[in-house]
């Protein structure tokens, strides 16, 4: 950095963007500029016209110590406590799955199959409550009900929902999966989606150190083989779902034969599968058929 830059916004960009190159990140400069117009409450357009300004200490300090956690592999998203989803600006936390483009398939798979308008939803394992806020912007008349496992994953869920003048028809509520059978005795779903977790445990440790040492393990981890969600859910899914209605549910790559089989077992017709961008299977659509 030459000494007249030493500094400015422009300076510290670029100091930060060498120190995550070295940390080995890939997106060293994007994550620099990112992070900098967070601390300084800008878009990055603020930054192009702006390089030249003089940093305030109070955001030099703050810019530091993001750029530093961020060296240490600490996901953006959790860095900005932000991550776009289906372009809805979603609040996250290390409560939550960050949540990822592939599975704005579900989402796309779901406005195919939910035509009507009022429909009644139930996202399983809602996290940031992605999925089912999502739809429900596409889905004017819709109202949906979001489980956690996480209370905090449902507190932000609440939280987005409020933000995104949502919570009139989203509702979210701690569970587990199977808390979900009584609560069948009170109300019936047109639509269950779901994207559980579905890592094997083999696989956990060789994820990327982002996600293994920062995202909650209890959204990533499957089970031995990676489909005990889907055995759990499985089995609930016939009392949740009305005649007719439909399971959407995200999984892993190669999983598609076994997850097709659990829901066969469990009653549900599978309609079919839908793959993600790079053409690889990564979404199921069952049926119950009464
Ligand atoms: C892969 S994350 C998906 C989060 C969000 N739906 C998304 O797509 O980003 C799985 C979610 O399931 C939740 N979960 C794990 N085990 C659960 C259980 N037994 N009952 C209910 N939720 C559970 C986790 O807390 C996590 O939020």
């Amino acid at each position: 950095m030459s000494a007249s830059t030493t500094g400015t916004v422009r300076g510290a960009i670029d100091a930060a963007a060498v120190r995550l190159a070295a940390a080995r990140i890939d997106t060293a400069r994007l994550d620099a500029r990112v992070l900098m117009a967070h601390v300084m409450e800008r878009d990055q357009a603020w930054l192009i016209g702006h390089g030249d300004e003089q940093l305030p200490y109070y955001a030099r300090a703050r810019y530091e110590e993001l750029a530093a956690r961020r060296a240490d592999r600490e996901p953006i998203a959790y860095l900005t406590g932000v991550r776009e989803f289906w372009s809805l600006d979603l609040s996250v936390t290390p409560d939550t799955l960050i949540p990822r483009p592939d599975s704005e398939a579900l989402v796309e798979t779901a406005l195919e199959i939910a035509w009507t308008d009022k429909l009644r939803i139930l996202d399983l394992g809602t996290g940031s409550g992605c999925l089912l806020l999502a739809i429900l912007t596409e889905r004017r008349c819709a109202q949906g009900l979001g489980i956690d496992i996480n209370e905090g994953a449902v507190r932000i869920a609440e939280q987005n929902a409020r933000t995104l003048g949502l919570s009139n028809r989203a509702r979210f509520r701690a569970g587990t999966w199977a808390t979900t059978s009584p609560m069948a005795k009170e109300e019936r779903f047109d639509l269950v989606v779901s994207n559980p977790p579905y890592i094997p445990d083999r696989d956990i440790a060789g994820l990327a150190p982002d996600v293994r040492a920062f995202e909650p393990l209890g959204a990533l981890s499957g089970g031995r083989d990676g489909l005990e969600a889907y055995r759990e859910i499985a089995a609930h899914l016939q009392d949740l779902i009305v005649p007719d209605g439909y399971f959407i549910g995200e999984f892993g790559l190669g999983q598609d034969l076994a997850v097709g089989q659990i829901l066969h077992a469990a009653g549900l017709q599978v309609i079919g599968f839908r793959a993600d961008v790079a053409g690889r299977e990564r979404c199921v659509i069952a049926r119950r058929d009464d």
